[in-house]
């Protein structure tokens, strides 16, 4: 059976304090609440070092949101892997849309992001999703397959359990816009095919791949229900303790 997954995405949400606040009363709902979806939190880098320190005596995984394409040096303001993992943060997201379309992140960057985070020891959570009129158009299996071609699919098979794919419609991404299960599904086992393609059934069956876009508590029974979606990623709900509790309740 592969892992369910809910992980919160909150952008650049929260200050420290608040930040740290909220991750501690996340922690305590799942000592007190225990449930078999891993549930991770991706937190600005400010944060990780502290959320990662809270999240120690619990079952919530810390992780970051982006990291360098470098592994150290000369690159004023940027966080590397290393870095990452040094406070103690498991997870990285890399190729959000927010990064590809705001800081021209391509695929090229986003392999090096890639298998730089893998080789650090970190897991990857790697996005792709196409904008309105690539779906509009009926490109939009075309565009995340060259996403995936290539921005992940150079990780080596024996690397790739340290892989999880989000799904993740620009369209649908803090718009209240959500795919219906049905497109998300349709979606998502696109994708899991072209993982067996290139990696073989094994590998393929036992990935994760999430849903994100206006994720919330009233549509994500649905979405999860779908046998190709292991959870989600999940924005601006993941800033609500209720809402993202629920969320995990529903996988
Ligand atoms: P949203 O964001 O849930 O606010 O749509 C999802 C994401 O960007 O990961």
């Amino acid at each position: 059976m592969r892992k369910k997954i809910v992980a919160g995405n909150w952008k650049m949400n929260m200050d420290l304090a608040d930040g740290l606040k909220f991750a501690e009363t996340i922690n305590d709902y799942f000592i007190s609440k225990p449930t078999r979806t891993g549930v991770i939190l991706c937190t600005p880098f400010i944060h990780l070092a502290g959320v990662s320190e809270i999240l120690k005596n619990g079952k919530v995984s810390p992780g970051a949101q982006n990291c360098a394409s470098e592994p150290s040096g000369a690159y004023t303001g940027e966080i590397s892997a290393q870095m990452i993992k040094s406070t103690g943060a498991r997870y990285v997201i890399i190729g959000h849309s927010e990064r590809r379309t705001y800081y021209h992140e391509d695929d090229k960057l986003l392999n090096k992001k890639t298998l730089l985070a893998i080789s650090t020891g970190l897991e990857v959570i790697f996005c792709c999703g196409e904008v309105l009129k690539e779906r509009e158009s009926g490109n939009h299996f075309e565009v995340v397959k060259k996403q995936l071609d290539d921005g992940l699919f150079t990780v080596p098979s024996e690397e790739f359990k340290k892989i999880t794919i989000a799904y993740e419609p620009v369209w649908a991404i803090g718009t209240g816009l959500t795919a219906t299960p049905d497109q998300a599904q349709e979606m998502h086992k696109y994708i899991r095919g072209l993982v067996r393609d290139k990696y073989g059934t094994e590998i393929a069956d036992d990935l994760t791949i999430l849903y994100g876009g206006s994720c919330k508590p009233s549509n994500a029974s649905e979405i999860f229900s779908k046998p190709d979606v292991d959870g989600g990623l999940i924005g601006g709900a993941s800033l609500k303790k209720e809402d993202f509790c629920a969320i995990v309740e529903a996988v």
